[in-house]
Parts: C-alpha cells; sequence; structure tokens
C-alpha cells in the first residue's frame, strides 16, 4: 500500500469538507483558463468519430478527496465541453466521471454528498488507488483533472529518514533537495500513467501549488516554528520535531516544464501562475489558511506527535500568520498557484 495522508473527512469543524476554500478559489480562477482550452483545442471531431464508445465522453478527477470541490470542477467541464458538442456537432454525449483518491479516501462522504440525479448530468464511478500507478485502460479517458492533489509526494525522500544523511532536516519540517528529486519520479510516474490512459487529442489540466523562484514556503516555516516553541516548553521532544517531513512539494513553472518535456507525450497548451490570494480577504486569510492546513495535516501530525498537542500547535499557527501577516503576503505576491492545461499528442 502506498502512504496516504487522508484528508480530515465527515463534516465537522476541522473537516476537509467544511475547509477547502482555497481549493475553491483556485478552481474559481482556473476555470476561465480551463474552458478556454476547451474551446481552443479540445479535439471532439477526433473523438466522435472513433474513440466515443458508446457516445460516452469520460472525465477522470486525480485526488478528488470528500468533495464538494471536485463536484464544482466536474460540472465546470462538463458544461464547457456540452456547449462544444452542442455547437460544433448539435448533439451532446454521455458523460461518465470517475472520482480517484487513496483508499483511504473518504469515499462514503464524497458518495453521499453528490448532487442529487435531478442536478447532475453524468455517471459517477469511484477509482480507488495511487495516481502515481496506472488506474484505468488504456486510451480509455478523454479528460483528466487533478487539483491540490500532485504535490503530495508517494513517499518521503529516504535521505531524510537517515539521522546520518546531510538531508537529515534538523528543526525544519519541509524543504530539501532531496524533495525535488522525490517529486521529478513521482511527476515522471504520474505522467507516465496518464500518457497510456488519456488518448490522442484529450487533454490533462493540473492545478497545484508552485513557486515563483524560490520563494520560501512561508506557512510551513511557520508551521515549523510553532512546533519548536512547543519543543522549547517541553510539550514535545527537539528529537520529535527533527524527524517530522511533510511529504509536500511546491514545483515552480520551469520544474513542471522539464519534467513535463522529458515526458514528451503531452503538449503544454496553457500555463499561469496565479496569486491566488489576491481573490482572498486578507483579514481573513491567516484565520482561514490555518484552518485549511489543519483539514488537510491533522492525519499526518497526529500520527507522529499524537493528538494531545494538535489545538496547540494549531493556536501557535494561527497567532504567528497574524504576527507574520505582511511577511506572508509579500511572499505570495508573485503568484503561488500553477495552472497547466496539457494536451496529449501523438510522440
Ligand atoms: C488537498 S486534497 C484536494 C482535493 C480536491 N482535488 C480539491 O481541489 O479540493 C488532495 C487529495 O489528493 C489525494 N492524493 C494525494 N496523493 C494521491 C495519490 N498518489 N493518489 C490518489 N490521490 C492522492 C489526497 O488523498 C487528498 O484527498
Amino acid at each position: 500500500m502506498p502512504e496516504s495522508y487522508p484528508m480530515n473527512g465527515g463534516d465537522s469543524t476541522y473537516s476537509y469538507t467544511k475547509n477547502s476554500y482555497f481549493q475553491k478559489t483556485a478552481i474559481n480562477i482556473a476555470k476561465s483558463m480551463i474552458d478556454e482550452a476547451i474551446v481552443d483545442y479540445l479535439d471532439i471531431k477526433e473523438f466522435s468519430s472513433e474513440s466515443l464508445n458508446n457516445n460516452t465522453f469520460c472525465i477522470a478527477d486525480l485526488g478528488c478527496s470528500v468533495g464538494p470541490n471536485t463536484f464544482n470542477s466536474m460540472q465546470n467541464i462538463i458544461e464547457a465541453v456540452q456547449q462544444k458538442y452542442q455547437s460544433q456537432l448539435g448533439q451532446i454525449p454521455d458523460f461518465q466521471i470517475f472520482f480517484n483518491d487513496h483508499v483511504s479516501n473518504d469515499f462514503n462522504t464524497l458518495f453521499s454528498s453528490l448532487p442529487p440525479e435531478t442536478e447532475r448530468r453524468y455517471f459517477a464511478a469511484g477509482v480507488p488507488g495511487s495516481f502515481h500507478d496506472r488506474l484505468f485502460p488504456n486510451s480509455s479517458l478523454h479528460f483528466v483533472h487533478s487539483s491540490y492533489a500532485i504535490h503530495w509526494l508517494s513517499k518521503l525522500p529516504e535521505e531524510l529518514l537517515d539521522e546520518n544523511s546531510p538531508a537529515w532536516n534538523r528543526g525544519r519540517i519541509q524543504y530539501c533537495k532531496a524533495y525535488a528529486a522525490q517529486f521529478a519520479k513521482d511527476t515522471a510516474r504520474f505522467l507516465d500513467a496518464r500518457a497510456k490512459e488519456i488518448m490522442v487529442g484529450g487533454m490533462l489540466v493540473l492545478i497545484m501549488p508552485s513557486i515563483p523562484n524560490n520563494v520560501p514556503h512561508s506557512m510551513f516555516d511557520l508551521l515549523g516554528s510553532s512546533f519548536m516553541d512547543l519543543a522549547k516548553e517541553e510539550l514535545i521532544s527537539e528529537a520529535q520535531v527533527d524527524s517530522f517531513n511533510l511529504p509536500l512539494y511546491a514545483a515552480s513553472p520551469k520544474e513542471m516544464t522539464e519534467l513535463i518535456n522529458q515526458n514528451g507525450f503531452f503538449s503544454i497548451v496553457r500555463m499561469e501562475l496565479n496569486n491566488l490570494f489576491s481573490c482572498i480577504d486578507s483579514q481573513t486569510t491567516g484565520k482561514s489558511c490555518t484552518m485549511h492546513l489543519r483539514a488537510a495535516l491533522e492525519g499526518i501530525i497526529v500520527k507522529h506527535f499524537g493528538s494531545k498537542v494538535i489545538d496547540e500547535v494549531f493556536h501557535r499557527l494561527y497567532e504567528k500568520t497574524q504576527e507574520f501577516s505582511e511577511r506572508l503576503e509579500s511572499s505570495y505576491k508573485e503568484g503561488t498557484q500553477l495552472v497547466l492545461v496539457l494536451k496529449r499528442k501523438l510522440k
């Protein structure tokens, strides 16, 4: 079983369902870009001749979590594809949506919050498993979407777990060169699998956290220093902080371009770095950033430090977001969200 760190399930205060506002904003920012790319680049005439088996257009959302964002993204894509079919071919296909996530994802919450059948213009299916491996048959998908998911590494770089290695991450919880290498390996596997599953002319949309040019990972630095504060007060040990690492990596546009070119099966039709925070009320940024990180990271933190310190960690983090709000805002100005629209080409 690959390592997995599910978002908080259910619908309580710290659930992902109630705290995925950033991703929702991200999806809204990406919407017009995806709509335009569907109008300009999706080859529906090619699909309509041979590959649209049983008149069904197949879409997958990889790393869908528990909703509701996945439902909005799928609805947006379907509306844009439908319009294109209607205007070019005068008919619309059936839509099949595959919701993918790790087996440990709370699929019950996902399925029980699906839009009602009267509003849902698609057939829904769950696909459990890691998107770093194959999930679908050859050339069976027309459109693949993945938002805020491929920055999760398949595992921590091994060097990081060895106290004698130079990569041992003393006092920090996230960044080190070993992460870049692990991300490159994971993304190569991800793109290899998708190149087999997406038919020629099909699309792959990736929305992910990114960094412009070596901008420090400020929220993670603040989280790291919250742990160090607790260690100084002996609520946790320094050794525990040293051996804790987050399996996340935010790649730059340059790194992504290189990985896509190395794979060779996709052309980049659109690529944009957006400033997500320009659309979020700065008064509430600290609070919502903290709630969001808790919904995403509580599971992995509790696994390492136990549940007793969890409220205190996030209370300290919130206080730090207030103390360093200017620094946070300026570090995000250059843009921290990358949207990539790729098209599957013949190699
Ligand atoms: C932050 S959530 C994003 C959810 C949703 N796409 C959104 O934009 O709101 C990231 C999701 O990616 C999933 N994920 C991470 N690595 C994965 C992998 N290798 N295979 C499948 N899902 C993965 C996590 O389990 C989690 O549910």
